[in-house]
Parts: structure tokens; sequence; C-alpha cells
């Protein structure tokens, strides 16, 4: 089995940090959110694994490498315009040759790891064989894990037949008749080849990988879901994106490898790595603070991932996702945030008083 991880894509909806980076390589937790997904390949047994980029290809690559440092192999496929997730099949065709695969949204986090999801196909497709002496059933052609949401028309949506089968797929339909969204994990045989090159683009001129598995449906394949336990979020937007912080950041246990100084105070399960300075400051759990960051005079609170070589000083900061090198200096309570990298935010002593800023295209900026 291999696996196909999409890291391409425009990533709209994480704009600005997405006009100069990856929103897969954002960090939850400090590591970048695409090696969650690897990390759950390798530990389902899955080591070659095709990784599909598009404009930010290089920056990706210089993340992840060869792979080796993963114990998988890589195999990266430019994706010239992110044309669609059935596209991606298209494009790798000669890196899965015949293989089943499992193809991953590189920005979806699931709490759960792959091996079950893969380990029951392989199961339904044992029992598929072994009832097949009596012709009674197909072997399934495609998986697809399914998660009840309260929002579907957000989603790819799955209707069941009466017998509990997967009958219909629509993408974000306006009136869903399920509320069973697709979660960005699937497992294919070499069936799909047929299906993406048999569809034609959507209405949004991309090729829609539920319209590739509905056409297997529609051409007698038998399609097997999986419903999700644990959580599961699409990290592409910002709210999103802070709640898997949360969620992983619940997971931690207290690990103080840097330098805390004795007029600090530490609370809850806390990471500082080596090289972080702790000074004068409180820091309250869940929260991590990355290499090379010095807190000072401040107040970290709980579900903040602080990365690498930051500033921290005479500020107050919870709930919040800080990437590498940002200064946050005399901010008195920053809260919600996604701040990008080598990003400044202070205040300043400058007369007039007012708010002065330099922030670039599409954003947001919530002023208390
Ligand atoms: P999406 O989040 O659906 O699309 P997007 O990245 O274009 O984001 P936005 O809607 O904010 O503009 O894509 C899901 C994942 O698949 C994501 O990791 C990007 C990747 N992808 C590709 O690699 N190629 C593609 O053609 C598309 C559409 C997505």
């Amino acid at each position: 089995m291999k696996g196909l991880i999409l890291s391409g894509g425009a990533g709209t909806r994480l704009r600005p940090i997405t006009h100069t980076s990856a929103k897969q390589l954002v960090p939850v937790a400090n590591k970048p959110i695409l090696f969650y997904g690897i990390e759950d390949m390798v530990a389902a047994g899955i080591t070659e694994i095709g990784i599909i980029t598009g404009e930010t290809g290089a920056e990706v690559r210089e993340a992840v490498g060869d792979g080796s440092s993963f114990g998988a192999e890589i195999t990266y496929i430019a994706q010239e315009e992110p044309l669609g997730l059935a596209h991606c099949v298209l494009i790798a065709k000669s890196f899965l040759g015949d293989d089943d695969f499992v193809m991953y949204l590189g920005d979806n986090m699931l709490q759960q790891g792959l091996e079950g999801f893969v380990s029951r196909f392989e199961l339904d497709r044992a029992e598929a064989a072994a009832q097949r002496l009596d012709g009674a059933v197909a072997d399934p052609s495609a998986q697809i894990l399914l998660c009840e949401v309260s929002d579907p028309q957000r989603f790819g949506v799955a209707e069941l037949d009466a017998d509990g089968h997967v009958s219909k797929l629509v993408e974000k339909p306006e009136q869903p008749r399920s509320n069973l969204a697709l979660v960005g994990v699937y497992l294919f045989t070499p069936a799909i080849h047929e299906a993406v090159e048999a569809i034609e683009p959507s209405e949004r001129g991309e090729l829609e990988i539920t319209d590739a598995i509905q056409w297997l449906i529609d051409n007698g394949h038998r399609v097997r879901h999986d419903v999700l336990d644990g959580w599961w979020l699409d990290t592409g937007k910002k709210d999103p994106l802070l709640e898997s912080n949360r969620r992983v950041l619940e997971t931690i246990e207290t690990r103080i490898d840097g330098e805390v100084d004795e007029r600090s105070q530490i609370d809850g399960r806390v990471i500082v790595e080596a090289g972080a300075r702790v000074i004068d400051s409180r820091i309250q759990g869940p929260a991590m603070i990355g290499p090379g960051t010095t807190v000072e005079r401040s107040y970290v609170g709980p579900f903040t991932a602080v990365a690498e070589d930051c500033m921290l000083r005479d500020s107050e900061v919870e709930h919040s996702v800080i990437l590498r090198r940002a200064t946050i200096e005399g901010v008195p309570r920053l809260t919600d945030s996604l701040v990008g990298r080598d990003t400044q935010v202070r205040r300043s002593k400058q007369r007039p008083s007012g708010t002065r800023l330099m922030i670039g295209d599409d954003c947001s900026v919530d002023l208390e």
C-alpha cells in the first residue's frame, strides 16, 4: 500500500499566512501539520509516500526532505495548478502504479491513526473474497471516512441507502440530505484511475474526488465507509487551526529543557525547549515555548504554542499560535491569534498615541 499526501492547493482561506508559505507547514503544537499526516502513514506501515506540491513546493521539499527522518521514502509530484483532488490522483498515476493507496489531505488533522482504517478495508476485502465463492459480494474498490457534522453545507457529503451503503456523494450541497461529511482520508484501489480519467471538471473548474467516487458507485463498484472515532479538523482556516493546536497541546507532558529563572512560575503541562529562556514570567499550561525563544515579564496562558526564536516581553498571550521569530512586546492581552513569521506586535511610546499598522493583504485585526 502506498500513500499520497496532498500538499498543493491555493490556501486562500488562510491568507495572509499562505501568501508567503504553505498552509500545510503551519505548526500545530510547534510541528508542521503535514508532519502529523506523514507520521500517521508511517505508523500504519505505509512508507512509500508521494507528496503533491504546488507553488510552495520548494518549501515543502525543504521541510520534509527525502523522508528518511520519518522512516519513509518520499516522491514529490508537482501540480502546476490546483485543479482538484482527483487531478492529484491523475498526475500521481505513474507513482501509484497498480498499488492500493491511502490519500490524505495535507491540511487535515485526525485524532485516530490510520491503522484501523487500513485494516478494516483489508478485512472487508478478505471477507468479500471468501463470500465471492458464493458469488455474493463484490470487493470494495474504495473506502471513505465519514464524520457527523452540524454544518454539512461546507463539506463533501455522503448519502447512505436503506442498507447503509454509500449511494451518493455531493460536494458542498446547498440542501444536504445527510450530515455525514467526507473526512480528508480515502483509500483507493487502482479502480480509481479509470474514474479520474472519466470525469469532467466541476463548475468551479476542479476535478472533484467526490465525482470520481460517484463514478465508481455508478459503475458498479462497491465503496465502503468507515465512521470516524475521535476528532477531525480541516485546519485550512484560523479557528480550526487554533482548535487543532488546543487538541494536541491537551496531550503533551511537561518537559523543561530550557532555562526557567527562580522568579518564574510554571503551572500545568508545559514544554520549554532547550535554548528557550523564561524570565520573571508565568506559563500556564498546556503550552509550549520553542527553542531559542525568550519570555520575559510575561504571561503565556493555556493552549499557546510559541515557535522558535520568538521574543515575548511585558505581554500576555493565550490560546494562540505564534510562528518563528515573532516579537510581541508590551501587549496586555493577545488571544485567539495566529501570528506569522518575523512579525512584530508592539506597544509603542510614540506620540501622538495611536494604532500604527503595517499589515499585508488579507489580514484581519480585531482591536480590543
Ligand atoms: P482545500 O483546502 O480544499 O483547497 P485549497 O488548499 O485550495 O484551500 P482554499 O480553499 O483555502 O483556497 O485542499 C485540501 C488539501 O488538498 C490541501 O492540503 C491542499 C491540497 N490540494 C492540492 O494539493 N491540489 C489541489 O488541486 C487542491 C484543490 C487541493
